[in-house]
């Protein structure tokens, strides 16, 4: 039994039969909509969600499996004391497959310790963010044609962003791959996150400067300030708008370049930005159903 808690869980080779399964799924719907009839996928989020959570639900609606959801703790046992430990055990028995989001780093690991079906980490604290990487790669597949040979710029909070985090741990495996890392001090790249940049030998530079950086990316992956993930709002407040992307600073961007920014946006990006052809973030949205559904299809060990 297979769980996905960190993308490192999962080989090259193993995302890029994932990706083309994806592909496949996006030009033959119709093959994949019946292999997960009578499997059931429980969504437990424990934190706000829309994507990542509709986008689970959706691909197991249409891979003819059905949904089992807890949306909140509120509404779970969850508030009345119950451990992850034991919430897990119990809907083990009621689901073929889980996804976890939970606010403390590490739960979806100790719920894979209990869990009987394969366990699949949708967003842990600050930490990590592994389907919403798979569904980065996937973009940038479909909008580049390629993984490897890129200057990727992340931009934002890089402290506190999960999705930066699990990316940066992914795209570090493809040869000729750059980061360029744009952010306040304060919201810089924690150091374990650098750790396989320093082992690989993976180039990156870090600034404060977004402007000085913009011609020289591929692909521009902005994120919001998680405001959630602070100890004091003043210090929330003073960095929230550190950087909104608008069309001026897209002006010496390379013509091909790629905005990528997994949602939800605050303030970051400027709707008159969505506009611009090089805006790749509703694109994303998209692919985030196609490659969750591989990634079930996978885990459940499912062959269209
Ligand atoms: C991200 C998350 O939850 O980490 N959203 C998502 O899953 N698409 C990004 C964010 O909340 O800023």
């Amino acid at each position: 039994m297979r769980h996905i808690i960190s993308i490192t869980d999962l080989s090259l080779d193993e995302i890029a039969r994932l990706i083309d399964t994806a592909r496949d799924i996006i030009e033959h719907p119709l093959k994949y909509r019946d292999l997960c009839r009578y499997k059931k996928l429980a969504t437990l989020f424990f934190e706000p969600s829309t994507r990542t959570r509709l986008s689970f639900e959706a691909a197991m609606y249409e891979l003819g499996g059905q949904v089992l959801a807890v949306s909140e703790a509120a509404s779970s046992s969850v508030a009345k004391g119950e451990s992850v430990a034991d919430t897990i055990r119990t809907v083990s028995c009621y689901a073929d497959i889980i996804a976890m989001r939970h606010p403390k780093e590490g739960a979806p690991t100790v719920a894979s310790f209990h869990a009987s079906v394969p366990v699949i980490n949708a967003g842990d604290g600050g930490h990590n963010h592994p389907t919403q990487t798979l569904t980065d790669l996937l973009t940038i597949m479909q909008e580049k044609g390629r993984l490897d040979h890129l200057t990727v710029g992340l931009c934002g909070d890089l402290k506190f962003g999960r999705t930066v985090h699990s990316l940066i741990s992914a795209m570090c495996r493809y040869p000729g791959v750059r980061f360029v890392l744009v952010s306040p001090e304060e919201l810089k790249v924690p150091s374990y996150v650098k750790i396989p940049l320093k082992q690989g030998q993976v180039p990156y530079s870090q600034t404060t400067d977004l402007r000085s950086v913009m011609p020289e990316l591929d692909i521009l992956y902005m994120t919001r300030v998680q405001r959630e993930r602070f100890f004091n709002e003043d210090d929330y407040i003073r960095l929230r708008d550190s950087y909104i992307l608008t069309p001026e600073k897209l002006e010496n961007a390379k013509p091909d370049l790629t905005i990528m920014h997994p949602l939800p946006r605050v303030n970051e990006i400027s709707v008159a930005v969505d506009q611009d052809p090089r805006a790749a973030y509703f694109r994303q949205v998209r692919y985030g159903k196609y490659i969750r559904m591989a990634l079930i299809l996978m885990l459940l060990e499912v062959q269209a």
